[in-house]
Order: C-alpha cells, then structure tokens, then sequence
C-alpha cells in the first residue's frame, strides 16, 4: 500500500513509499482511508516502540475492511472517523490502517463527506476536551489562536454552550473569527491587545483557551482573580490570584459529543473549514502549512480525489 513514511527511527522528514498494509490484531479494525486530517503533531507524535518505515499520522476517515474477532461495535462497510495515535504498527497517512476497537472512533453522517470527516477527530476531540474541563458556560471566554484548527471549533462550541467570546488571530481572521459568533476579535501581534480584551471585560475574562504554545502567559493576564485557563499546548506555568491554571485533560471522554459534533456539522449548525485539500502526494507541503500555524481551520489530504461520499 502507499504511504506516507518515516524510514527510521530519528528520521526527519517522511516520504511516500510502498509499504505492506498492516495486519490486525483481535481487537482491531482494519480501515480503507479515504482522507486524512493534517496536524502540526503528526511527525513527531511516534510511539517508543515504532516498526518502521512508519506511517505517520493520528486522525483520518475511511471505510471499514476489516474486522477482527473481538470486535462486535463496527462492521465491514461502516464509515467511521477517527483517533488513532501512538500505535506501533504505523498511523493514519497510509491506504489502510490497524484501528483499536477502543479509539475515539466516530460514525460518519450518511450526509458527510470523508474530507469533512477528517477534519474533526482531532480539533473536535480536543475542543470539546477543553470545554468540558472549563465545565458549565459561565460568562466570558477568551481563546487564544482563535482561527485554526482547534480555535475555529472552540469559538463556535463555546457560543453554542453561552460563553461571551473574545478570541485572536491576525487581523485578516478578524472577520472570520466574528463570523463564527465571537464578540472580540484582537490581533496577537497589537502590544494593546490584552488591553483591549479588558475593555471588554474589565474585570477580566471568566476563562481562557490557550492553543498555541507559548500563548498561555499571555492568555492568564486577561483571566479575572479566580478564573480558569486551559493551555492546548502543554505550556507549564504557575497559578497567581486563585486562577486554576491546567493543561487540557487527555482522559475527557467526549465520544458523545465528538458524534453530537458531526450531527451539527452534516446539519450546518457548525462549520469545518477547510483551508485546503491536498492529494496525499502533497503531503509535505501540508505539514509544511501547519507547521507555519496560520492555517484557517484544517488542512485535509484526500487519498482518492473520485471516492466521493
Ligand atoms: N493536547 C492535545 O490533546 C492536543 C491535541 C491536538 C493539538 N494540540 C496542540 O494544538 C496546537 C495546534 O492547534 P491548531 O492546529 O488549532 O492551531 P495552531 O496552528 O497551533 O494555531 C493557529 C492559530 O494561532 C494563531 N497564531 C499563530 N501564531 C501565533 C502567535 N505567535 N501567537 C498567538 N497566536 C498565534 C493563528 O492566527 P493567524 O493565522 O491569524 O496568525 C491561528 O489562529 C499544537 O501546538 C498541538 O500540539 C494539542
């Protein structure tokens, strides 16, 4: 099968090869992938115990080809969504796939695309995760990195659930981040930009979402005494005037909603964009666009441009 690989271990760069599909376990389903969603994380995010060459990639949407013995919630045909990352036998950028029966694995709407599809494991998964442990809306929110892949979910997500939204972005996302429900839009780059989000608030906002790194210092300054930040990324810093600072929880089961989330989507409530979608020839140059983080929400590579629904 064709994939997209790193050669060995410490490789730097992945290459498309000719590789053999992997064979499934018991537990495992084996997917024919149709799209693959695009991440900044995809080169690097490789399990200690790798076979290579390695396909890399976590999150993609295809068909299901296989189905091993233990496996009794999917079926042969089923179009499914999914996370599957850190698994030795290879990932997502690859025509077939080995997916533990126990991923973040989602149905597809008979309605939706496999691009669409693939465009939300990941960002849907992780908005949603961020959401949850901020629990119940209560107020303000600001998300900083407010037009990728995460931001441009979260935005949204949190409109729906009562948040008032301040987010950032460049200026030319300004009128893209309003058009997904935020009240505030500030420009990372404007040295006044936190003043501004405390014009809105004055007291500071009630929450913040940190997604890119090293945004999280800067997010915690407009959070009130007592507030709550999430950092996407990982950033590490310290509490100061009783605010809970975290980084987003990796256990949040939020299966129900990632399938709640491709409801809305297939019905229009909530929109993926796509900034581009790339054949799987291109895809270096779509880890290229991410790794810049000025993408507008996802960067899709589809496999099979005639697969269609
Ligand atoms: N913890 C988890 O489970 C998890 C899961 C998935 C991803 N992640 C992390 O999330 C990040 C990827 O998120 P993503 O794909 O949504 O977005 P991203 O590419 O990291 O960020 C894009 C957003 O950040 C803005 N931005 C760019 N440079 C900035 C800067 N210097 N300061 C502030 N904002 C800036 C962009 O605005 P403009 O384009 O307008 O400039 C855009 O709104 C990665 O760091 C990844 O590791 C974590």
């Amino acid at each position: 099968m064709r994939a997209f690989v790193l050669p060995h271990a410490g490789a730097d760069l992945p290459q498309l090869a000719d590789v053999p599909p992997p064979a499934i376990a018991d537990d495992e389903l084996l997917v024919r992938v149709q799209a693959v969603g695009v991440g900044i994380h995809d080169s690097y995010f490789l399990p200690a115990n790798a076979t290579y060459p390695y396909p890399i990639g976590i999150e993609a949407a295809g068909i299901i080809e296989g189905v091993g013995p233990l496996v009794s919630a999917h079926h042969r045909g089923d179009r499914v969504a999914f996370v599957s990352s850190m698994q030795p036998k290879g990932g997502t950028w690859a025509e077939l796939v080995a997916v533990r029966a126990d991923s973040l694995i989602v149905a597809i709407p008979a309605t939706m695309g496999f691009v669409e599809a693939a465009a939300l494991p990941v960002a849907g998964n992780t908005a949603l995760r961020a959401l949850q442990a901020l629990g119940p809306a209560q107020g303000s929110l600001f998300i900083a990195g407010g037009s990728g892949a995460i931001g441009t979910l979260a935005v949204q997500l949190a409109v729906r659930q009562g948040w008032e939204v301040a987010a950032s972005a460049s200026d030319t996302n300004h009128d893209y981040l309003r058009s997904l429900g935020a009240e505030l839009a500030v420009d990372y780059r404007d040295p006044s930009w936190s003043a501004r989000v405390l014009e809105w608030m004055p007291a500071g906002v009630d929450a913040a979402i940190a997604v890119p790194p090293s945004t999280s210092t800067g997010s915690l300054g407009v959070v009130r005494d007592g507030g709550h930040l999430i950092s996407i990324s990982g950033d590490r810093l310290a509490s100061e005037r009783g605010v809970t600072v975290q980084v987003v929880p990796h256990t949040g089961d939020v299966r129900d909603e990632l399938g709640r989330l491709m409801a809305d989507v297939a019905a229009g409530a909530v929109r993926v964009e796509i900034e581009q979608v790339l054949s799987f020839e291109d895809a270096g140059s779509a880890l290229a666009k991410v790794s810049t983080r000025h993408a507008r929400g996802k960067i899709v590579l589809q496999l099979d441009p005639t697969s269609g629904h």
